[in-house]
Order: structure tokens, then C-alpha cells, then sequence
């Protein structure tokens, strides 16, 4: 061991780069060293804490033991830099890269259109790379696994898996049929279910399935145009891989592992090199951890703030590996990853026979679920053990399972029974702190013993259980009388819990309805939760105890029964859902036959940057290199939801290392409020607060730990103020609402009500959505240094509005300041409003210290302080005809705003002007209010409030189908708009293509022989039913504001003929520079090897407009194509005068002609309005349409469900790229998928919000992919309104995920009929497993009682 303070060297490998640090610190993680010290940016942060997998790398080491490399995919941001000894890391940049060559991986996931924004494309690149190095020739299982911890938010996972799809081996059958008559079927994977291993030729996105049974245009398939040719990829060659560092394996073959420490500024870090010296250490620093996967310590200290002075990692020591066979099982090494006890499990399970492997089976089948496969490649089996997590999966499986523990200490070796004294409570075991788990006892089953686990998670992969459980039951031979038991659950209080009373009740008795009846009652008793239990969900956390129960159950009599125990007749058995992602159909029309072929308008042309998005070169905000003093900024946010501000001490935080200066409101030399309606927006509040999350104060330091570690030391004081207004029912009763509250109606809905067959009210609530764009608010304001000018690199959509807002802070005219924005890692509305308030401080920052200053939010500060999609409450009257007619509606809408008015009375507006969705409700009304709450304020978010809107139409529309007891297609289909109709806001537009729409969905997903099963499997299945929903959209385009329609351009004809083309739009990942291109390549007649978009800057194109309300190629095109058209024209001349040159000899010509090569191009857009006191306007350009069915399968005991399939035809005129508007459609698809059904944001009863990250918060991952994902682009549709007949299609499609929602309700009423409910019934959006499962009213949710509202405080509000 190394003495004093300087540590040893620490030695690793990075892209076969030898990396030798003398001052690694233990809280540095591989991600900052990456970025920050080595400057390779292709890892990306997009969580810190293993929830999302931008940061995914490679680890491979030397096992000397074996004498093999092992290769592994992990998250940087928790791999401590201090445990790479001896490791080589491949990043992103070690595989390929456009200056040399790039990887087979990066070219197909590129050129198979899986990159959007890209900022998630390093991390999905790196965990296929890895895939490959163990699997060259993967299963789609296999891939589905590898991707399962990587989330993107832009494409909606099909073309990812696509691309990597063609990686697998080829087979005759793709098993496009879902059904059990494929070709492969027979071969199980390791959880017993049919493997997929399939790749028929219709991977490539081209349609031509051999299972196709949508042969109904008469397009020989052969001629359909193809999102990608597979045949042109580059063949993937094992051999071309970095070696692994021989001198590495020289370090490992040594053998002589030497004790290393490393220390840093608040923790040294100890690497024993024998079990002894750790014993020792252990015994005499026994509060110190010991640091092995790091997935718990690592969270702790990052999100929690624990200081570990002193930490142990004993990763050398080699009995924490050792694996030992005996005759009653196996001792696994705690040390063991969780992916070598799967595999280790999975290597021994054939070699007993299956009775003796039951507990073997059970934690594979939890170790499959469990986390992602990075976290498993890490988190080791000891720490997840002594984590005593209260919802660890494995501890209630060993626990069930009689496992036991060896442990030892300078006391000695004892083994210790994994029982229910055990877990003492959270995070605490029986073990006392010395103690090391050495490795842990799994034992054989014996005959007539079975062991199950289940748990049910919010999203189905890498998620944290909602409830887990592992059961254990033993009979003797022929009998059915319970000779042992154990029941083990977590999720049911602060850590693993015995049902021991359950237990008791069922030992010594036969398994039988009578027993295990009484059994239900006692668990329901024995594991009550208090209403207000940490978590919630405690309804359903009950009823889930009982459905895993009842599942256990229904497994052990189909086990008697095999053993002749019984001959009883057997209850259905409950398959698990379906889970294989098959190839899917993308439908898009061919170029005209006479267009050039240079021509590249209405081709798939691949993403500009997806390439380099893919080998990691792609440059965000975060990437671009430290300038000399720059400083990093911090902010510090209110931790009172509405409070005056007492004082504010920074004293502690200016003593502190790196601090260089605190940011206050007082520090602002301009103006210190942004406007909006007439509401000021205070940028840092001054004397009081209205929301947990405000910010207050700035800290800014010279690196991001020490402006972190200034801004936790700021200490503010409050004085609280009476009745915050948290919820949408609150400010109702308190009349808190933003001003102008709207209202619009067309015809006499109160006289209409007295004369119509039957009047129905109700109401839905739809939850808020966080943006989750991948890349977190980032910003850097550079001060130039003279004549107070500013440059500001901006993650936005909207550099207009953050160079104006800037300006205004700074009291500095506009021309000052310079906003560029090179791509923006994803934005959805939430890169606009909140992004400008948070360049205004980071350029008071700027201002104040002469000193470039960088902010770039963590996640946890992102979602706390920026807002999300408005929560709506929305209240419906409607009255209708007894043949369905819908005569008239009453709607009111509430949104919860938060604390500032920010876009919410723009997003209320919205909401009002698409009440009708796509039906002619001749008598209308609609009154919607923003309520004014103390919570972070909330903006805008793709849809703008149309997805709220939809939502409360369909549901209202549902209702009327529901209360007259008929299918609620035809009560869509009797209400839709018919021939040229007017609008509520009386506006005259065309419903053809919504028809046409309607119709090729209907005949796409075979709807009615589809409905027609669907009935049919639920008549023969009791605890499955599926459910099949099919739902229109009407989407207007264009901003509502007329001036927000304009749109302007720069195109510089450089004299080599090059083209730099630059305009307002901003690449936020929806492709518009792609597209832009493709403009300007139509209108110069040259190829797009030509152009070039280099950024968006203010200096280049002024007064530009936001790249949102799906209008950016509409008026960025136009403006574009003006200014190519200008400098074709120019060229005209010199053309004529040499009709044979080439474009090079005409840009020559012109130069030396003295012609301008410089053009700058203008779109007025139309005069777009709303008049809301006469209620009528033009405020859309256009219509785009859509139509999705969609069909799910729906566990009713848990709610888990599945999508089995979507059809979505889409009206999108003549595409400018058909590639890049499906990734629009598939990607805001999933979206909506998650508002429906996923996304939950919760706030504890004083209005913080819990919920601040991956781990908390679930977007949609890959596991909610429907299985089959068709989408069909309406052939033959023009549009004259927008560029080259185009329609815009950003936004649409998200509410179209609403058709889940409702495939999910329809699911539900099948379950709920058969406990004879019938008619209409409340489910709230998002129909989580939880709502879903208590709306389906089983038996087990009808034994819990719910706690009466206002009897209790609830753990979360309900805003
Ligand atoms: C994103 C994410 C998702 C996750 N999802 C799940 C999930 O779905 N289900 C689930 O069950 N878990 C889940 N986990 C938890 C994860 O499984 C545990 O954090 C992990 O198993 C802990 O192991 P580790 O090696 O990383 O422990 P570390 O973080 O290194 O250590 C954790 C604790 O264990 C102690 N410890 C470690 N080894 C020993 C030993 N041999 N003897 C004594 N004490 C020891 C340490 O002192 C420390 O207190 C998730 C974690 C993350 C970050
Ligand atoms: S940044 Fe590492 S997993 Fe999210
Ligand atoms: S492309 Fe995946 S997050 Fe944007």
C-alpha cells in the first residue's frame, strides 16, 4: 500500500491508447475523464446514473484463469476511473471513424435511419458493438437485450433494431405471422420461450416479407421503394477488431497483484491485494464500503450526496470469484457479476435434471429482467445482496429459496441463513459492518419442490419492480399436502418482506381452492400498506401480491397434475405477453418515373449526420473544447414550493475550491424579468418563491464538480406562505388562473341538449410528460472581449429568441449577440422558452466575469427546474342520438400551468382550436383555463396541447359508444367530417384524405376480421384479453400567429462550386438541414455532395422563427428554394453561354463576371389568425391527417400489456424524404406511447417533484416497441399550401399513440364484463399497468379497500 498522498499509477487502455494516471481520483467516472481530460465526446451524459446508456463503452479484460478476454458493455458514468487497472476501454471513436473507416455497427444503424438527433447513437453503437464481439452472428433476442438499457427518444426503436437486425443470420421465415406456425418455432431461449433467430429479407424495411400477407397493391414487391439496400453494407469482420493490449495480458499473467490506492479530493480508494489485507481492512475501517460494481455506491454519492472518506475495493481478491459445486449446489462467488450468475446458472441448469434446477430457473428468469445489460455486467451478486434494496429481485428468490451467505471477518468464516431476519430494513442486513460476503450458497431443489419468481415493473425492461417476489413451495411424493413453504416479497415496505403469516396458513395443508382462498385473505392482511406508503401505488402494490399469488398457483397445480398428484381440470395457464419484435412494413411512394435521378426530392435520403452521429464526431453544445479560464455554472433552485426569501448566505460556498463567483438577481444589468400575456417571469427570483425548482442564485466555479459542490453549499432561508395551490382542483376552487381564460362555440349547444336521445357527462385527467430529450439543457456564452459582444453556442430551438433574450438581460442591443446552434440533441418544445431564461443567467455570468461560461443542466436539475407537457383535466356533456350521432358537446379544460404563464394560455388555445379532432360536432362549445399552481412552470411540448385535446375527444367519443353499447369505430366513423365542412372556428377545409385515411387503415390492419379475433380470444381467455383501438387525427399546421410564418435563408456559391446553405431552422434532430439540402440540390441542379450545412446563426439568417408546430421545412424550404431560384437565375447568363460546362465552370464564370454568388431568400408564409372574441380565424396553413390501429394484449392480473401491433396511414402530401418523415411518424408514435400509457411525473404533497430521472421516470425503451410496426404513407395526396406538396408531420403523429390507450381501455372492458360491468368507466392517461389492472376489477383488486381520499396524505398528488 502506497503511502502519504500520492497514490499509485493507475494503468488501462483506452482505443489501444496506453493511459497512465497519477492522480486518479475515486470520484472521478471514466465518462468525465473521457470527455473532459481525453476530449473523446463521442460518450455521451445524458443521466449519470445508468438509467439511459448514452454513456455505454466497452470494457474487455485478461482472465488469466481461463486464459480468455472477456468483453462487456458498461455505463462510463459509474465506472470509477480507480477500477480500470488493467482494463482496455473501446469507446465510440476506437471502432471507426469517417477519417478512417467506419464500423459495420455505425454505417447500419446510420444508414438504416436509427440516428435522429443522435445524441443516443454512441451508446446504442457501442452496446451492438460489444453484442458483436461476443455474438458475431446475434439472435433478435439478443439484440433486443443488448438495447434494452439504451433509451432515444427521437426514432422510436424500429429502425435501430433494424439496422442491427441485419447483423442476424439468415433464415426462410421472419415469423411476421406472430403466431406459433413459424419455422424457427421449438427452439426455446433460456426463459422457455420460442426463440427468434430470424432475418428474412424484409429486415431491410423493404416489405417483402415471405409471410407478407399484405399483398394488395399491385407494385410487384421487388419494385417498392426501400428505406435502405442491406446489399450495400460493409460485411462485418471479426478480424479487423482493436486487439486487446498484449501488455495487459503480460500485467495479468504476473500474477502478483499489488495493493493499490488511490486518493482523491474528498475520498481515497483502497484496492487489497489478498483476502486477508482485506479482512483486516475491513476490520478496521469497517464504515468504509466496499466499492464492486458500483451501481448502488456510485448513485448514493452522486444523487444523495454521501461522502465516503474511505472506500475498499476488493476487486483483486480472488475468493470473491470462486465458483464451488457440492452435492447440494453451488457457492457463487459474491464478487460474480450479475451477467456471469446468469450465465453461470444457465451453463449448469442442463447438466441436473430439472427438479433439482427450479431456484436455478427462477433467478435466471429474475436476472433477465433485472436492470440493463450494462448494469448486470457490473452490479455484482454480493452487492446486490447487501444493497437490501426494498424491491431487489433477487433477494426475495434466495431468501424463498433457503439460500445462505459465507461471510467472514477478523472474527472468522460463518455461514449465514438468508432468512426473513435478515433484512433488517432499508439498506440494512443482519450482517454487522465488518462482515464481507464471500460467496453465496444456491441450493438443488428436490423432487416435489417448485420455486417461481414474478415481479411487474413500469416499463417491462430495465425498471425497478413495482412488486417482486420469489416462492417456494415443497410437497412429498403424491401428495398435495404443503410440506414447507416461503414467500418473499419486495416492494411491500422498506425492504425484503417475509410473508410468513401466508406461509403459516398454507403448511401442512392441502393445496387446494378452500386453503389457498383463505391464503389471499391472510397476505392481503399481513402485507396492508398505510395509504400514504413511500412509493404509492399501494393498491395496487396489494393487489399484485395476490396476482403473483394466484399466477404461483395456477403454475404448482399444472405441477400436480403432472405428477398425477391431482386430475382436477385445470384453470387457463397464463403465458407470459408476447415479446418478439418482427419485421415491419414502411410504405412510401416512388419519385415520379421522369424525375432526374440527381434529383434527390422525395427519396429516403439518409439523415446529413447520421454517419457522424454514429462514430461520435457529430459536435453538440457539451463537446465543444474548454476555451483558457472558462468556468462552469451551477444553479441553485428553491426548496419551497411558495415562501419568502429570508437570506441567501454564499459565504461557506465562496470558501470553497474553484469557486470563482455567485450569480444573483442583483448581478443583472438589464432587464431582469422575461414577459409573456403581460406576466413578468422573473429569471432569478429576488424576495419570494412560487415553486419547488425555482432558481435563485448561480454559482460558478472552474470545473462542474466545484460550481456542483458551490451551489450545494448556498444556504437559503425562508418564510413560508400560506395555502400553496398544487393541483388543477385547488386552483379551481381558488379561481388561480392565468388570464385570458378562452372559450369558443359554434351553433346552441344548451338548446341542442334539451332535444337529443341522451346526454352523457364525464372526465379524463392526462398526466404531465417530461421532454427527456436526450441532451440536457446545455449553453455556453462566450464573451468576444470587445464592444461588449457575445457569442452563444445553444442548445435550441430558437436562436432568435435566446440572442433577444440575452440582449434584453444584458442591456445590449441585439446585434451584440450571436447565437449559433450547430445540432441540438433532441428538444420536443422544451428547448425554447426555458432554454432562453437559462442563457440569460449563463450570459449574466459571462458579463460578469469577462470569463466564457458553460452550463449544461444534469438531468435531475433539468426535469426539476424545466418544466413538462401541461397535465389537462378535462370535463365533458355530450349529447347524442341513439344511431350515434353526436349532436353536441360541452367541454371544459383545465391545465395545469405551474407557477409562470410561460406558452400555457398559447398551449389552452390549441387545445380549443382541435376539440373536434376529426368529427363535425355541430353544436360545440369549449372553455379552457391555465391554472396558475405552485409547481415548475410548464411549456411547450410536441403537439402543443393537441395531444391533451385528443384526448379528451376520444375518450368523450368512447363514452357515447360505451353508454349506447356499439362498437366504438362506428361511432367514430358516423361522427367524422364528411365533404367540404366547416370548422368550429368556421374554417372551410376538405375531410377527403382523413376518409381516405380512414378507409386504408380499416383495410391495412384487416381490421374486422382483427376485431373478430380479438372477441374470440377473449371469450376463451379469463386473465388475458387484448383490446384493438382505431383513432383519427386532424393536425393543423402553422403557427396560429402569423408572424411567426416566416422563414429566411442565406446560400453562399463558394468559387470551387461549393454550396454552404444556412436558414432559420434548427437541427433538432428532425432532419430539416437533410431536407434543406435536398431543397437546394432540386433547385441548383447539382448533387448534394455539393451542399453544405454547416449551422444556425443569428448572424447569418436574422429574426428567425422557432423550429416547432411541424412548419419548419414548410417555411425553411420556401426560403430556401427562393434563394437557390435567385442564384440559378444569376447564373443564367453564363449557362446560356455555355450550355455544356459544368456547374464548377458556371460558378467560375459568374465570379469573373462580377455576378453576385450570395443570395439571401425570404417565405412571407400566410396570414395565418385566431379572432377569439368573434371565435373564428384561419389559424392553420393546412391539415395534415392520420388514422392508427393499434391492438394490445393485456395482462389483467398485473395491467402489464403489450402492443402486438400498429398500422398508422399517414397523409403527408408528396414527402420531401420519405426516411426521415417516417422517423417523424414511428418516433413521435412512441412518444405518445409513453404519455398514454408509460410516462408518470409525481410530486410529493409539498410539490417536489420525486420523479428526476431515468430511474424514476419511464420513457418508452425498446420492450415497447409494438411487435409489428406498420406505417403506409396515403399515396397520391397533394398539397398546394407547402413546398413541393409536402405536408408537415413533426408533431401529428404523437397523438395518434392515444389509439394504445384506448386498445388498452378496450382490453380492460372485456375484463371488466366478465365481472358483469358494463358502460362507461373512468381510466386516466397515462393507463399505467397500475390503472389499467385496478380498472379491470378482478376478483383480487376487488378485495382491497381502498382508502377513503381526504382520510390520509397521499405519498404523491394527483395535479
Ligand atoms: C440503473 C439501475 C437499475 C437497476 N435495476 C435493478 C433491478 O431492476 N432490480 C434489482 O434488484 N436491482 C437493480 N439495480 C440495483 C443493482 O442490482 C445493485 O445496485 C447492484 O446489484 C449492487 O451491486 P454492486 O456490485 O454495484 O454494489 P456496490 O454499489 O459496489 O456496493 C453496494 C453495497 O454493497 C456492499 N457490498 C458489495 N459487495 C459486498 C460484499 N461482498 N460483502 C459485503 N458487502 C458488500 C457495499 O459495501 C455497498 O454498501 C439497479 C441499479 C441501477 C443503477
Ligand atoms: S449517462 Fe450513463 S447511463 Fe445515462
Ligand atoms: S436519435 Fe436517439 S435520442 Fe435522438
Amino acid at each position: 500500500m502506497s503511502s502519504g498522498n500520492r497514490g499509485d499509477a493507475l494503468c488501462f487502455f483506452i482505443n489501444g491508447n496506453k493511459v497512465t494516471e497519477n492522480h486518479a481520483d475515486p470520484e472521478t467516472m471514466l465518462l468525465s475523464f473521457l470527455r473532459e481530460k481525453l476530449r473523446l465526446t463521442g460518450t455521451k451524459y445524458g443521466c449519470g446514473g445508468g438509467g439511459c446508456g448514452a454513456c455505454t463503452v466497452m470494457v474487455s479484460r485478461y482472465q488469466p484463469a481461463t486464459k480468455t478476454i472477456i468483453h462487456y458493455s458498461a455505463n462510463a458514468c459509474l465506472l470509477p476511473l480507480c477500477q480500470l487497472h488493467g482494463a482496455a476501454v473501446t469507446t465510440v471513436e476506437g471502432i471507426g471513424s469517417t477519417k478512417t473507416r467506419i464500423h459495420p455497427v455505425q454505417e447500419r444503424i446510420a444508414k438504416a435511419h436509427g440516428s435522429q438527433c443522435g445524441f443516443c447513437t454512441p451508446g446504442m453503437v457501442m452496446s451492438m458493438y460489444t453484442l458483436l464481439r461476443n455474438t458475431p452472428q446475434p439472435c433478435m433476442d439478443d439484440i433486443t437485450q443488448a438495447l434494452a438499457g439504451n433509451l432515444c427518444r427521437c426514432t422510436g426503436y424500429r429502425p435501430i433494431v433494424d439496422g442491427c437486425r441485419t447483423f442476424c443470420q439468415e433464415t426462410n421465415c421472419c415469423k411476421a405471422n406472430g403466431a406459433g406456425d413459424c419455422c424457427l418455432d421449438g427452439e426455446k431461449n433460456t426463459e422457455g420461450e420460442p426463440k427468434q433467430e430470424t432475418n428474412c429479407s424484409q429486415a431491410n424495411g423493404a416489405g417483402d416479407c415471405c409471410l407478407n400477407a399484405e399483398k394488395d397493391t399491385d407494385e410487384p414487391e421487388q419494385e417498392k421503394p426501400r428505406l435502405f439496400d442491406k446489399d450495400e453494407f460493409v460485411q462485418l469482420d471479426p478480424t479487423q477488431e482493436l486487439i486487446f493490449p498484449p501488455e495487459l495480458i503480460l500485467m495479468a499473467e504476473a500474477r502478483n497483484p499489488q495493493t493499490l490506492t488511490f486518493h482523491g479530493e474528498r475520498m481515497t480508494c483502497v484496492f487489497p491485494a489478498s483476502l486477508e489485507e482485506l479482512v483486516q481492512l475491513k476490520s478496521s475501517n469497517p464504515k468504509a464500503p466496499l466499492l464492486m460494481g458500483n451501481t448502488n455506491i456510485g448513485p448514493d454519492i452522486k444523487f444523495k450526496g454521501v461522502v465516503h472518506p474511505l472506500i475498499i475495493s476488493p476487486t483483486s481478491v480472488m475468493e470473491l470469484y470462486e465458483v464451488t459445486q457440492t452435492p447440494q449446489g453451488v457457492w457463487l462467488g459474491a464478487g460474480c457479476s450479475l451477467s456471469e450468475v446468469r450465465s453461470l446458472l444457465e451453463k449448469l441448469r442442463p447438466q441436473f435434471p430439472e427438479e433439482k434446477t427450479e431456484l436455478f430457473t427462477a433467478l435466471i428468469q429474475q436476472l433477465g429482467n433485472l436492470g440493463s445489460q450494462q448494469i448486470r455486467n457490473v452490479a455484482t451478486l454480493g452487492g446486490n445482496i447487501m444493497s437490501a434494496y426494498p424491491n431487489s429481485d433477487l433477494n426475495p428468490v434466495l431468501a424463498a429459496g433457503n439460500c445462505k451467505l459465507s461471510v467472514i471477518s477478523s472474527g472468522g468464516r460463518q455461514e449465514i441463513p438468508l432468512h426473513q431476519d435478515f433484512f433488517v430494513s432499508f439498506g440494512k442486513t443482519a450482517l454487522k459492518p465488518e462482515d464481507i460476503v464471500l460467496s453465496i450458497f444456491i441450493p438443488f431443489s428436490r423432487k416435489g419442490e417448485f420455486v417461481r419468481a414474478f415481479r411487474q415493473a413500469p416499463r417491462k425492461e430495465s425498471s425497478f419492480a413495482t412488486v417482486t417476489t420469489g416462492m417456494r413451495v415443497f410437497f412429498s411424493e403424491g401428495s398435495r399436502v404443503v410440506q414447507d413453504v416461503s414467500i418473499y416479497f419486495g416492494g411491500m415496505g422498506s425492504t425484503t418482506v417475509s410473508a410468513a403469516k401466508t406461509c403459516a396458513a398454507l403448511i401442512k395443508r392441502p393445496w387446494d381452492d378452500e386453503v389457498l382462498g383463505q391464503a389471499y385473505d391472510v397476505l392481503l392482511d399481513e402485507l396492508a400498506l398505510p395509504p400514504s406508503t413511500p412509493g404509492g401505488k399501494v393498491e395496487f402494490r396489494r393487489s399484485l401480491t395476490l396476482s403473483f399469488l394466484f399466477k404461483f398457483n395456477l403454475e404448482i397445480l399444472q405441477k400436480l397434475r403432472e405428477m398425477n398428484v391431482i386430475t382436477d381440470q385445470l384453470p387457463e395457464k397464463i403465458q407470459p405477453l408476447p415479446r418478439e419484435i418482427q419485421s415491419s412494413l414502411q410504405e412510401f411512394q416512388h419519385v415520379p418515373k421522369d424525375q432526374n435521378n440527381q434529383d434527390p426530392v422525395g427519396r429516403p435520403i439518409m439523415h446529413r449526420s447520421a454517419i457522424s452521429q454514429a462514430t461520435g464526431e457529430a459536435v453538440y453544445c457539451d463537446d465543444i473544447p474548454r476555451t483558457d479560464g472558462e468556468l462552469f455554472l451551477a444553479l441553485v433552485t428553491s426548496s419551497r414550493a411558495h415562501a419568502k426569501i429570508t437570506g441567501m448566505d454564499m459565504s461557506e460556498a465562496l470558501q470553497l475550491p474553484g469557486v470563482f463567483n455567485v450569480i444573483t438577481a442583483k448581478d443583472i444589468p438589464g432587464k431582469k424579468v422575461r414577459e409573456m400575456f403581460g406576466y413578468e417571469e422573473e429569471l432569478l427570483a429576488e424576495t419570494e418563491v412560487s415553486c419547488i425548482g425555482q432558481m435563485l442564485c448561480a454559482v460558478v466555479a472552474d470545473t462542474r464538480v466545484h460550481a456542483r459542490q458551490g451551489a450545494a453549499a448556498v444556504k437559503i432561508s425562508y418564510e413560508d406562505l400560506p395555502d400553496p395551490v398544487f393541483t388543477t382542483e385547488e386552483a379551481i376552487e381558488k379561481s388561480s388562473f392565468f388570464e385570458p381564460r378562452r372559450m369558443i362555440q359554434i351553433g346552441n349547444v344548451t338548446e341542442t341538449f334539451k332535444s337529443v336521445d341522451n346526454i352523457h357527462e364525464g372526465e379524463v385527467r392526462l398526466g404531465a410528460q417530461e421532454h427527456f430529450y436526450m441532451e440536457t439543457q446545455s449553453m455556453l456564452v462566450v464573451p468576444v472581449g470587445e464592444e461588449t459582444e457575445f457569442n452563444a453556442f445553444v442548445s435550441t430551438q430558437w436562436p432568435t429568441l435566446i440572442q433577444d433574450a440575452i440582449a434584453e438581460t444584458l442591456g445590449i442591443p441585439s446585434n451584440r449577440v450571436t447565437c449559433h446552434v450547430k445540432r441540438v440533441g433532441g428538444a420536443f418544445g422544451g428547448k425554447v422558452t426555458k432554454t432562453s431564461i437559462l442563457a440569460c443567467i449563463t450570459s449574466v455570468a459571462a458579463w460578469k466575469t469577462n470569463r466564457a461560461v458553460r452550463c449544461v443542466l444534469e438531468r435531475g436539475e433539468d426535469m426539476l427546474i424545466t418544466g413538462a407537457r401541461h397535465p389537462v383535466l378535462g370535463k365533458y356533456k355530450v349529447g347524442f342520438m341513439n344511431d350515434g350521432r353526436i349532436m353536441a358537446a360541452d367541454i371544459q379544460y383545465y391545465a395545469n400551468a405551474g407557477n409562470t404563464v410561460d406558452e400555457s394560455v398559447l398551449v389552452v388555445e390549441k387545445i380549443l382550436l382541435h376539440m373536434d379532432n376529426a368529427y363535425n360536432i355541430p353544436n360545440l362549445r369549449g372553455r379552457g383555463a391555465a391554472c396558475r399552481t405552485n409547481l415548475p412552470s410548464n411549456t411547450a411540448f410536441r403537439g402543443f396541447g393537441v395531444p391533451q385535446s385528443i384526448m379528451v375527444a376520444e375518450n368523450m367519443v368512447n363514452d357515447v359508444a360505451a353508454v349506447l353499447g356499439r362498437p366504438a369505430d362506428q361511432i367514430r366513423e358516423t361522427n367524422m367530417y364528411k365533404g367540404v365542412s366547416l370548422t368550429h372556428y368556421k374554417f372551410e377545409f376538405s375531410p377527403e384524405n382523413l376518409l381516405r385515411c380512414w378507409e386504408e387503415c380499416k383495410t391495412k390492419s384487416d381490421y374486422s376480421n382483427r376485431r373478430q379475433a380479438v372477441d374470440q380470444f377473449n371469450q376463451q381467455s379469463c386473465w388475458k384479453k387484448r383490446g384493438m383501438s382505431i383513432i383519427p387525427i386532424k393536425y393543423g399546421i402553422a403557427f396560429s400567429e402569423g408572424f411567426l410564418n416566416q422563414a429566411g435563408a442565406l446560400v453562399h456559391i463558394y468559387k470551387d462550386g461549393s454550396v454552404l446553405v444556412t436558414h432559420g431552422g434548427a437541427e433538432i434532430g428532425q432532419g430539416i438541414h437533410t431536407k434543406m439540402q435536398q431543397v437546394a440540390s432540386r433547385e441548383l441542379h447539382i448533387p448534394l455532395s455539393k451542399i453544405h450545412i454547416s449551422e444556425t446563426s443569428t448572424n447569418t439568417v436574422p429574426n428567425t422563427c422557432p423550429s416547432a408546430a411541424s412548419f419548419g421545412t414548410d417555411a425553411n424550404g420556401m426560403a430556401v428554394k427562393d434563394a437557390c431560384q435567385t442564384l440559378y437565375q444569376r447564373l443564367e447568363p453564363v449557362r446560356q453561354k455555355n450550355p455544356e460546362g459544368s456547374w464548377e465552370s458556371w460558378v467560375q464564370a459568374a465570379f469573373f463576371e462580377k455576378i453576385s454568388l450570395s443570395a439571401t431568400g425570404f417565405y412571407k408564409g400566410l396570414d395565418l389568425y385566431m379572432d377569439w372574441d368573434k371565435m373564428e380565424g384561419q389559424p392553420y396553413s393546412y391539415y395534415t391527417f392520420g388514422v392508427c390501429c393499434c391492438e394490445v394484449e393485456l395482462d389483467c392480473l398485473t395491467g402489464d400489456f403489450r402492443t402486438l401491433r400498429t398500422d398508422i396511414v399517414v397523409d403527408i402530401g408528396r414527402s420531401v424524404n420519405p426516411s426521415v418523415d417516417i422517423g417523424q411518424i414511428e418516433g413521435a408514435f412512441m412518444q405518445g406511447l409513453g404519455l398514454y400509457t408509460l410516462e408518470e411525473l409525481k410530486f410529493s404533497p409539498s410539490g417536489l417533484l420525486y420523479t428526476r430521472g431515468p430511474s424514476q421516470y419511464k420513457i418508452p425503451a425498446v420492450c415497447d416497441v409494438p411487435l409489428r410496426f406498420n406505417v403506409y404513407l396515403l399515396s397520391d395526396s397533394h398539397n398546394p399550401n407547402a413546398i413541393y406538396s409536402s405536408k408537415g408531420i413533426g408533431e401529428p403523429v404523437l397523438s395518434l399513440g392515444s389509439s394504445v390507450f384506448f386498445a388498452i381501455k378496450d382490453a380492460v372492458a372485456a375484463a371488466r364484463s366478465e365481472s358483469g360491468l358494463t358502460g362507461p368507466f373512468p381510466l386516466d392517461s397515462p393507463a399505467t399497468a397500475e390503472r389499467a389492472c385496478l380498472a379491470c376489477a378482478s376478483p383480487f383488486t376487488q378485495k382491497i379497500e381502498a382508502d377513503k381520499p381526504g382520510s390520509f396524505k397521499p405519498w404523491a398528488l394527483n395535479i
